[in-house]
């Protein structure tokens, strides 16, 4: 049997999956950008997995919500199908406090957010709710491929905006539009990661933003903001998020614990106005999230333990950051240039002229360091002197020896 001849087109247009594949064995691996171990609250997480499942018995391990006559001890039944599709009402609506409170905004509600399996399943369903073939959808010129990958199997045309150390350039945004009128082509969402941009780490000030939601308005665009780092910050001061300076109603805000607690959750949610989360509540026909987890999450959100648990993950990652920094700068410092990002958790190094990144990548795989390549997240010609470096998850002293591995490749591949 050929299998191919059984796949749809979808299946068989679709870009290319990446896995990367080391040449040798990975003993540094500063490839993916996950949170650290040391920061997963393991131990308060086993005391209230436990305790949900005392308190709600059979209840935390269905589908969706029934209520419990204490007296009978019977099953009420609920009008909670909405979960379903939405997710558990409690998760959401303590997402909606605390979220609100950190981002200092009254718009966000239970119903303005759906539970999602991470937060890559909330940018799918936006693709599916908002984008028809052949509509416009832009993208920072360096981005996560996940969302650009959505949105080709959408059939999008998919078409990118500068960037600059700051994040998104407002006026390349216009020019873009522009371009799509010239085309014919009906301009119809912005996908952008205004804070610790994927992967340079940018933060996009304020007045761009701004600037963005302007453009937004007169274009009738739809925003997806990308907040999945925007809690990592370990210095500097924040900036409003794109959901909380938005009186359209046009931002839908992705987000997840993956990042600020762990991946394993699989726990995210879009977040926006009432009647667009309506539009992914449509698309959506797998039968919702977790409810163990949710009831887990909704707990821990209620007793206040998040701000307390991210300013601790933050610190580690601070740690890391500077670590990191200090390790490029004495071991590949002459060769590489980068920004020092206030929080997330990533280097961008762009490799000076004079060094073959080729060889210098190779032979830093042979040696056992493991990165992803610029060219992973760009289309752009000179994707391939970059080099993201993850230091969020490797131990310290991995992170000091595997930059010490790279420098002695990068110096074996350059000129000078
Ligand atoms: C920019 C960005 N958005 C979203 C995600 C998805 O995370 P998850 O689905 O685990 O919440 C990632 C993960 O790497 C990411 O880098």
């Amino acid at each position: 049997m050929d299998a191919r001849s059984l796949y749809s087109r979808l299946a068989l247009d679709g870009p290319p999956l990446f896995f990367p594949d080391p040449p040798a064995r990975v003993t540094f691996n500063f490839d993916q950008g996950i949170a650290a171990q040391e920061t997963f609250p393991i131990e308060e997480l086993k005391e209230l997995a436990g305790r949900v499942l005392d308190r709600d018995r059979g209840r935390a391990l269905e589908y969706i919500s029934f209520g419990h006559d204490d007296a009978t001890g019977d099953i009420v039944y609920l009008a909670s199908y909405i979960e379903l599709v939405l997710g558990h009402a409690g998760l959401r609506e303590e997402i909606a406090r605390w979220l609100g409170a950190r981002q200092g905004t009254d718009r966000l509600s239970a119903d303005g957010l759906i539970l999602t399996n991470g937060s890559v399943q909330a940018i799918a369903l936006a693709s599916a709710a908002f984008v028809d073939p052949g509509e416009g959808v832009l993208i920072e010129s360096a981005s996560f491929p996940y969302a650009a990958r959505f949105m080709q199997m959408r059939g999008a045309d998919l078409r990118t905006v500068e960037i600059d150390g700051q994040g998104l350039v407002v006026e390349s945004l216009v020019r873009r539009l522009e371009e799509f009128r010239r085309d014919g082509v009906r301009p119809k969402l912005l996908y952008v990661i205004p804070t610790f941009q994927l992967p340079t780490g940018a933060v996009l000030p304020e007045d761009r933003r701004r600037r963005l939601l302007e453009v937004a308005e007169e274009w009738d665009l739809v925003v997806l903001e990308d907040g999945i780092y925007s809690d990592l910050r370990y210095e500097g001061e924040p900036v409003p998020s794109l959901l909380s300076l938005d009186t359209g109603g046009r931002v839908l805000q992705s987000h997840a614990f993956s990042k600020i607690m762990a991946p394993a959750l699989r726990l995210g949610w879009m977040a926006g106005r009432p009647d667009m989360i309506e539009a992914l509540a449509a698309v959506r026909q797998d039968l919702g999230v977790s409810q163990w987890m949710c009831r887990l999450m909704a707990a821990y959100l209620a007793e206040g333990r998040m701000d307390a648990h991210i300013e601790r993950a933050n610190a580690v990652y601070r740690r890391k950051r500077d670590i990191a920094v200090e390790a490029v700068r004495e071991h590949c410092g002459r060769w590489v240039d980068f920004d020092v990002p206030q929080g997330g958790f990533y280097l961008w190094l762009r490799m000076r002229d004079g060094v073959d990144w080729e060889s210098a990548q190779h032979e830093a795989a042979l040696g056992g360091v493991f990165c992803r390549p610029g060219e992973r997240f760009t289309e752009s010609a000179d994707g391939g002197r970059y080099l993201r470096l993850a230091f969020s998850h490797a131990p310290e002293h991995e992170l000091r020896r595997g930059i010490e591995v790279l420098g002695a490749a990068i110096s074996h591949a350059s000129r000078g």
